[in-house]
């Protein structure tokens, strides 16, 4: 009896703790402190772009042929429609950061909102 109730209680709650978790990241999709006022090019986008995507999309011989080294680059992505495609793996775009975790809701958040705002070279 007492392997029954370890065996069936055990699995079960690690189902309800997976169905809660789900439910925060929707109810609370930025953790409730994610700022995304005023996010400027220099200290709100481009930390997340050379964390995550710099490595592979720079130098001589960037992946894909896409390169996110400057302004420049990442305002093309912005107006082709790629840069959010992939970070948000909109069906169509090849999911980014390639073979990593997707960026969390807080950064897709802040390039959002600096697109909104005109993507300024601020
Ligand atoms: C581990 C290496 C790696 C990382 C990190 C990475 N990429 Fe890529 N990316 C690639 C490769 C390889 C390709 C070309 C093959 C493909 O499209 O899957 C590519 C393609 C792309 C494309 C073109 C895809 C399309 O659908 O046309 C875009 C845009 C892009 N990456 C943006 C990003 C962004 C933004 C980040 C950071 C959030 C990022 N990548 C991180 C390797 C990487």
């Amino acid at each position: 009896m007492k392997r029954i109730i370890f065996f069936t209680v055990i699995p079960f709650m690690f189902l309800l703790n997976s169905c809660y978790y789900d439910n925060m990241e929707e109810l609370y999709p930025d953790n409730g402190n994610c700022d995304t006022t005023n996010v400027s090019f220099s200290n709100g986008v481009w930390p997340i772009l050379e964390s995550n995507c710099y490595g592979c999309h720079s130098g001589s011989a960037p992946a894909g042929n896409i390169s996110v080294e400057n302004y420049n680059d990442v305002v093309k992505l912005v107006e082709n429609g790629k840069l959010m495609g992939t970070i948000r793996h909109e069906p169509g775009f090849s999911p980014m950061p390639k073979g990593g975790n997707k960026l969390s809701d807080c950064n897709i958040a802040k390039l959002e909102a600096w697109i909104n705002a005109g993507y300024h070279e601020n």
